[in-house]
């Protein structure tokens, strides 16, 4: 016996070719895959499995033990961690094929150490900070760091960066990080240290910066098919792989004048149909999209009557008898119903990373 509740649809054939434009707009790159938290509240696995297959694909995710999740899954694919890598992880990585993150003398350290005293060491990549001020190396120590890894006589498999402004309209800071990131490549010549992956762009690099492509290109929201901000040209086509939907629970026919909801913010202006969907704020409803919002029904846009609930929320069907049992569509694209979580994000001065990774709670993700 199930409750019914909120659906999140995730239409793979859309999240493959998504993929495969993305691969035609870079090129013949190596594909780092980001599925870190739950892949963006899509379902990590679930997304994995979809793509493992596909040429040349690493996943990227933040936390180890979101890596040993896709392994326990079957996943063989590469598998990038990008959190600060802790010496703990070491033996785990090598165990599970992980490639740990390096970012401090520290880590640099405790890999040498495992390598001295275990004669082997994980992948890892290392990491330069140019302008994020979040994990990495600073440029003013990269000689330090790499007569280090000269003379510990370790590998780095990888050098990256990550840009904090790629999806902005106004470049110049990117361009100044990814200066910096080609001087750090320049300095690493000359202790000719070579990487299998250089890798900077991200999503919004991917669509704004193609000087900053390399030979790996990490990709996060427009796998997903959504716009990583509203500043950037959407030139690869893309769809949305969410789409997120609520059942209606009951169908109430009020009078004009009728308070609905919390706090009584909402008032019929007429008599009218209030459906209650069973969906709320606990399951990744963005609460504050009650204040303007809409569902999609039947290809037709319905207000959202009144405060979004815990577990249910209720919308305003005027004439409209919808039946008990069927569906509205929050955001995504399915069966005649189209509503962009940009345009969400936008209008709640939120984010499509904050609306998206924020779906869970009753939630069921049904992969399509
Ligand atoms: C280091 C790093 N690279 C790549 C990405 C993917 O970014 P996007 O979803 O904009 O493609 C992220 C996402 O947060 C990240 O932290």
């Amino acid at each position: 016996m199930n409750l019914i509740g909120p659906k999140a649809y995730i239409n793979t054939g859309r999240l493959k070719q998504n993929l495969w434009n993305i691969r035609r707009h870079v090129g013949d790159r190596t594909i780092m895959c980001v599925v870190k938290a739950n892949g963006y509240g899509h379902g990590a696995i679930q997304i994995a499995k979809a793509i493992s297959r596909e040429p040349g694909i690493i996943f990227g995710v933040f936390a180890v033990e979101e890596a040993v999740e896709l392994r326990e899954n079957g996943l063989e694919n590469d598998i990038f961690i990008f959190s600060r890598m802790q010496a703990e992880f070491i033996p785990k990585a090598i165990e599970l094929n992980l490639i740990l993150n390096a970012c401090a003398m520290k880590d640099l350290g405790a890999l040498a150490q495992y390598k001295t005293e275990h004669q082997s060491v994980p992948k890892f990549h290392i990491k330069f900070d140019t302008g994020m001020t979040r994990l990495g190396f600073d440029q003013k120590d990269q000689n330090e760091i790499f007569s280090f890894i000269k003379e510990s006589v370790l590998k780095p498999q990888g050098i990256y960066s990550h840009f904090a402004t790629a999806d902005e309209g106004d470049l110049s800071y990117a361009e100044s990080q990814l200066n910096q990131f080609n001087k750090i490549l320049e300095t690493s010549k000359s202790y000719e240290i070579e990487f299998t992956y250089i890798h900077c762009s991200n999503s919004g690099a991917i669509l704004n910066v193609p000087e900053a492509y390399f030979n790996l290109i990490r990709v996060g929201m427009l796998l997903y098919g959504v716009s990583p901000s509203d500043e950037v040209p959407m030139d690869v086509d893309v769809e949305p792989v969410m789409s997120f939907c609520g059942p209606i629970v009951n169908v109430r026919k009020v009078i004009a004048g009728t308070q609905v909801s919390y706090g009584g913010v909402y008032t019929t202006k007429k008599d009218t149909n209030i459906g209650v969907i069973q969906t709320g704020f606990a399951d990744g409803f963005p609460r504050p999209w009650y204040e303007k919002g809409f569902v999609s029904y039947k290809g037709q846009y319905f207000r959202i009557a009144g405060r979004v609930c815990m577990d249910q929320l209720m919308v305003d069907f005027g004439d409209t008898e919808p039946e008990e049992g069927e569906e509205v569509l929050f955001f995504g694209k399915k069966d005649g119903n189209e509503i962009p979580v940009e345009m969400i994000a936008k209008e709640i001065a939120s984010t499509t990373y904050i609306l998206l990774t924020a779906i869970h709670g009753r939630t069921k993700r049904v992969v399509i």
